[in-house]
């Protein structure tokens, strides 16, 4: 590595919220894990512009984060809370998404941003979250249990892909006072 370069991956990685202008960024980093096989929980397409766009929109609504990671300007990583399930009942319990740009893996992007995932859900309001992997995901299950993240189940043959049945590891932690004590009046996201 010449000096130039040298000093330029000395620039720290900063996480802030999206924008509409880094939808095609966070687009090529899905799609090119999912062209390589990595396991997604969106159905059986990659999400259209608008798809990303719509949901962009919707989390500004509801106050959950959506987040991006960026390195000299270009857009390295992201990861973004949606409700864990939309009825009332689970309102206090998130469920999230992370992905790194596959020429940034290994570097501590997906540490940054797990780390503000977490710190923005609890400063939210949000109680616990909740994450699905892949059972052959290692780095992404090495990753979650870094950040105390504990095994809650395992679905068993819940995936086909690659020409064979995949399991699910379900993930959990607890934010904040957790279930010590009961939520506040109002709601996340309300
Ligand atoms: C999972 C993912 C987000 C990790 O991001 P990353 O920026 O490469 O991870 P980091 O460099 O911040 O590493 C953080 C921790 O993850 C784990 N990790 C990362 N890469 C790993 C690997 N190849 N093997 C094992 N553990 C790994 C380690 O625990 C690491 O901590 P350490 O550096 O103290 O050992 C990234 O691999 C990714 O985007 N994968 C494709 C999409 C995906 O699978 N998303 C998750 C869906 S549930």
């Amino acid at each position: 590595m010449n000096e130039a370069a040298a000093r330029a991956s000395d620039e720290p990685v900063l996480v802030r919220p999206s924008r509409e202008s880094d939808v095609e960024a966070m687009l090529a980093i899905y799609r090119h894990h999912v062209r390589n096989g990595v396991p997604r929980d969106e159905g059986t397409g990659a999400p259209e512009p608008d798809d990303l766009r719509e949901r962009r929109k919707n989390l500004k609504q509801t106050r959950l984060p959506h987040l991006v990671a960026t390195w000299r300007g270009e857009v390295v990583g992201y990861a973004y809370a949606v409700l864990f399930r939309k009825r009332p009942a689970y309102r206090y319990t998130a469920k999230h998404s992370i992905y790194v740009h596959h020429a940034h893996l290994g570097r501590g992007v997906g540490r940054l941003l797990l780390q503000e995932l977490i710190d923005a859900c609890a400063a939210a309001g949000f109680r616990q979250m909740i994450g699905y992997i892949d059972a052959d995901n290692a780095p992404s299950l090495a990753l979650h249990g870094r950040f105390g993240f504990a095994r809650a189940g395992l679905l068993s043959g819940v995936a086909y892909r690659h020409g064979r049945w995949s399991d699910t590891v379900m993930v959990q932690r607890s934010l904040g006072a957790g279930t010590t004590t009961p939520p506040p009046v109002t709601a996340p996201g309300r």
